[in-house]
This record gives C-alpha cells, structure tokens and sequence, in this order.
C-alpha cells in the first residue's frame, strides 16, 4: 500500500509556482494577485482563508483580503466583486463559502467574472470544464487530477465510483475521471444509489467525496483498489490543541490495508486544494485559459 503524500506534492507544486513567480517578476511583469473575500467568523472558513492568504506570501504573490460581517446584504457583497471584476491589479478572487443564508451563493458565484474565477465555479467554467474546454478547474477535482498524474497511478479504461454529487468536488471529478486521454469509466454515486456497496466493490479508483465521517468501509473496497478520501468533518477532539480533528469519508484502518493507493486525513487531498488555487492564479496572471 502506498500512503499518498499530498502534502509533499502540494509543497513541488508550490515551489514549481514559486520558480514561474520570480521568473515573471525578474521578466518586470507583475505578480500574480489573489484576493478573496470572506464573510462572516465561521471557524473553518477562517482557518481556508488565514491559509490561503500565508500560501500566497510564500509563492511570491500579491493577496487582498476583504472581510464583511455576516449582516453584509447581498447588494453591499455584489458591488465589492464588480469592484473585483474590473480591478485590473486582481488576476483572480474567491468567494469563500458557505455564506449566510440571506445571500445566494448561485448569484453571487455568478457574478464573479469568468475570467477571474480561480476557484472554478462560475457556470462558464463548469461548462468548459464539461466540453474540454481550457477553463478553470475547481481546486479540489484538479488537486486529485494531479496527485493521480504525479503517482502515475492508471485510469485509462478503469472503472471508477465518485460517492457524492456536489458541484464543487463530485460532478466535476465525474467529469475530469471520463474526460479523453483519461478514460475512466465512471459512476457517480449518491444518496440515492441502491446498490452502492457492489457498485465500490468493482470499482479500480473510489472517490468519497460525500462529507459522512468513515462512511466508506473495509467491506466495500475490493483487493488493490485506489482510495481518494475527500472528506474533511470537523469533530470535536480533546487529543488536539485546536479541540478538534478532521475525519476523512473513510474508516482508514479498515481500508488502507485492502488499498494500492489510499490518500490520508489530514495530508492527503487537503494540502492539495490551495496548491491548485495558486496554480488557477497563476495561469490567469498568464492568460493561459482565456488568451
Ligand atoms: N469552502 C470550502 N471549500 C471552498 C473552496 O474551495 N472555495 C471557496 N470559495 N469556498 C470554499
């Protein structure tokens, strides 16, 4: 079994960020820009975003954090990503979510400019992302696509369950596994899915990806399978300093002797997803997706 090392691999992609940076600074061009906005105390969004700004520092970018109370009406939070949109010093911007529940979260991911969407929500990204398209991919799917690729782990024509259908990380890591010269075949699975258990157990490559603490168990994971854990639940622990701990979607000592490949919690997809952030900044400084 191999322990998957997103953490490491995080680290090569950040330093190869890092290289691009100094190369386009030493070149008199700017540094690539992130910004992000942040609403409300919500501990976990906190934490992204404290994460996200300290990752840009240390690949030699430029970040903005703009912050608004939790009472910020939809209008006062539309006007700041217009400002966003048309500041040419902001290669890209995130909204980070969840959001209060006065505000849409599809109006306000829809009026992020496209070609500033880093995080690869906007509707237009999505449909790129499902016709082939050069686009930005959502952080988390294209962080797993990388870790795949730099393991060399095999996909051409293998079958391949995604557990849950979210438009963050299941729908598009359906998408991205199916897509040519990757060639998965793909089932996405959710709450709905009957036959979920033999459905894992033929699978060559399982994504949990469903938020359900150890959900996916020894007995339904067969002899060799490759395990992608995206789950990341905050439960309460009195071992850590922080007072708790992250729970992957899956029961890691049950499944990771049956496994080829299996990604740990914390240090698997994790460290990936910031890593991934940076690089949709990146591209964007260089006008690699939309010329
Ligand atoms: N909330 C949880 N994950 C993410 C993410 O990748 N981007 C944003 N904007 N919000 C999130």
């Amino acid at each position: 079994m191999v322990l998957i090392d997103g953490k490491e691999i995080a680290t090569v992609l950040k330093q190869e960020i890092a290289e691009e940076v100094a190369q386009i600074v030493a070149s008199g061009k700017k540094a690539p820009h992130l910004a992000a906005i942040l609403v409300g105390h919500d501990g976990g969004s906190e934490t992204y975003v404290a994460a996200k700004v300290k990752a840009c520092e240390m690949v030699g970018f430029g970040s903005t954090l703009i912050r608004f109370e939790d009472t910020v009406t939809q209008e006062e939070l539309l006007r700041s990503i217009r400002g966003l949109n048309e500041d040419s010093s902001i290669d890209g911007f995130i909204v980070q979510l969840p959001l209060p529940k006065h505000i849409s979260e599809e109006k306000v991911i829809e009026s992020i400019n496209p070609k500033k969407d880093v995080d690869g929500f906007h509707p237009v990204n999505v449909g790129r992302v499902v016709a082939g398209m050069p686009a930005f991919v959502s952080a988390t799917p294209f962080g797993i696509m990388e870790l795949l690729r730099r393991y060399k782990i095999e996909t051409k024509g293998k079958s391949c369950a995604v557990i849950g259908r979210s438009n963050i990380v299941g729908r598009p890591m359906s998408i991205l596994l199916s897509q040519k010269g990757v060639d998965c075949t793909v089932t996405l699975c959710h709450s709905r899915t009957k036959n979920l258990k033999e459905i894992c157990l033929q699978a060559d490559i399982i994504v949990a990806a469903l938020g359900m603490p150890e959900f996916l168990t020894g007995d339904m994971v067969k002899e060799g399978a490759v395990v992608i854990d995206v789950g990341t639940t905050r439960v309460a622990s009195d071992q850590t300093k922080s007072g708790f701990k992250l729970k992957g979607d899956v029961k890691f000592d049950e499944v990771a002797p049956k496994c080829s490949y299996i990604t740990p919690v914390p240090g698997g997809v994790g460290p990936m997803t910031i890593a991934s952030l940076l690089y949709n900044t990146l591209l964007s400084n260089k006008h690699q997706i939309y010329k």
